[in-house]
């Protein structure tokens, strides 16, 4: 099915159409305490002509359960919410991932609309389906895949965000860049992090969120081809979790950075991935997200992670591959040897 994606900047009159078409009997708004305070007045007319509730949660990742989620159903219950209401999830993933989960199941299901607030969700999260909470100290534990009526894009809440948020969301955006092809991957390669034009910088987001839905509508959950969308992130969870363990957490879109030129780097061994494509990318993402410390002492513990994430195949290291820019190759096993290598070859990119 394609997912009702619009692309706007002026997301008032849109989400004012989108919600008019619903005809829900009630809606509510989910926010966080930063988008209530930031983002919410925006709305404030069409909140009070559709006599919206808000519900507001606290924001984070360490509030992404389903503690949380009882929260939301039972402020839903309280607030008369049917089969036939609308939840509208304002806010970055965190938002949409457990505002989406507790809408797909509250009543076996009521219709929800995402207006991201972040590039990191508005470019990920929020589009594709995918809903749930983090649980028993996993992430993203429990949930399903259930598609917001509708998701609209837009620019116009990122000049809330710092620029750590922005790099960490366009990391992402290279990603997409990677899968589809040379002309989508340059634009983003000369980005200008220091004049961002709103309507500029939404034409290549559209363009970057099209390459997922173009993948998710192959494959809404993830038997095959959408596992393309991990290329960057079976490394970059592994530097993730080891930023976690030694207590000097790193923004997601930075590790994903990081696990690119690791997954380039074994692309460029395994598949001939073009040397000077790498040696390109190594080179922006040393400039602009600097580089994740690791010695050869850090080797095994970034493997043991890698065999135990949860998108692993029978604890062999699988991952994404590119043979060039624009054509991915999904299940690639790798031996613990060539990863180590990889990681001798990102250390020498990342001039550690
Ligand atoms: N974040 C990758 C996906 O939605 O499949």
């Amino acid at each position: 099915m394609r997912q009702n994606v619009i692309f706007d900047n002026d997301v008032l009159r849109a989400l004012t159409e989108v919600l008019s078409e619903l005809k829900g009997n009630k809606v509510f708004f989910l926010t966080d305490d930063n988008t209530q305070k930031l983002v919410l007045p925006y709305f404030n007319t069409l909140l009070e002509e559709c006599q919206a509730s808000v519900i507001t949660i606290a924001p984070g990742d360490v509030n992404k359960n389903l503690s949380t989620v009882e929260q939301v159903c039972l402020a839903l219950q309280k607030g008369g919410a049917t089969r036939n209401s609308v939840v509208v999830n304002l806010g970055g993933g965190v938002v949409t991932d457990l505002g989406g989960f507790a809408a797909a199941t509250f009543k076996r299901g009521i219709r929800f609309v995402n207006v991201p607030t972040t590039l990191l969700s508005a470019v990920d999260a929020a589009v594709g389906g995918k809903t749930g909470v983090n649980f028993g100290g996993l992430k993203n534990e429990i949930g399903v895949f259930c598609e917001a009526v509708a998701v609209l894009i837009s620019t116009r809440f990122f000049s809330t965000l710092p620029l750590e948020e922005i790099k960490s969301g366009f990391a992402e955006m290279l990603k997409h860049g990677l899968l589809k092809g040379t002309e989508t991957y340059q634009k983003l390669l000369s980005f200008d992090f220091t004049s961002v034009d709103n309507d500029a910088f939404l034409n290549l987001l559209t363009e970057s969120v099209n390459v997922k839905r173009v993948i998710v509508e192959q494959d809404p959950t993830e038997k095959g081809l959408r596992r393309a969308l991990n290329l960057g992130h079976t490394a970059g969870h592994a530097f993730e979790s080891m930023a976690m363990e030694r207590n000097k957490p790193v923004p997601h879109g930075y590790a994903v950075a990081w696990g690119l030129v690791v997954e380039l780097v074994l692309s460029n061994l395994l598949k001939g991935f073009p040397s000077e494509n790498l040696y390109g990318l190594a080179q922006f993402v040393y400039s602009h997200f600097g580089a994740f410390y690791i010695t050869c002492d850090d080797y095994d513990s970034l493997l043991n992670l890698i065999h135990h994430d949860k998108k692993s195949v029978s604890g062999e290291c699988n991952f994404s591959l590119l043979k060039n820019i624009g054509e991915v190759e999904v299940d690639c096993r790798v031996d613990d040897d060539t990863v180590k290598a990889a990681f001798d070859v990102y250390r020498d990119l990342m001039h550690i």
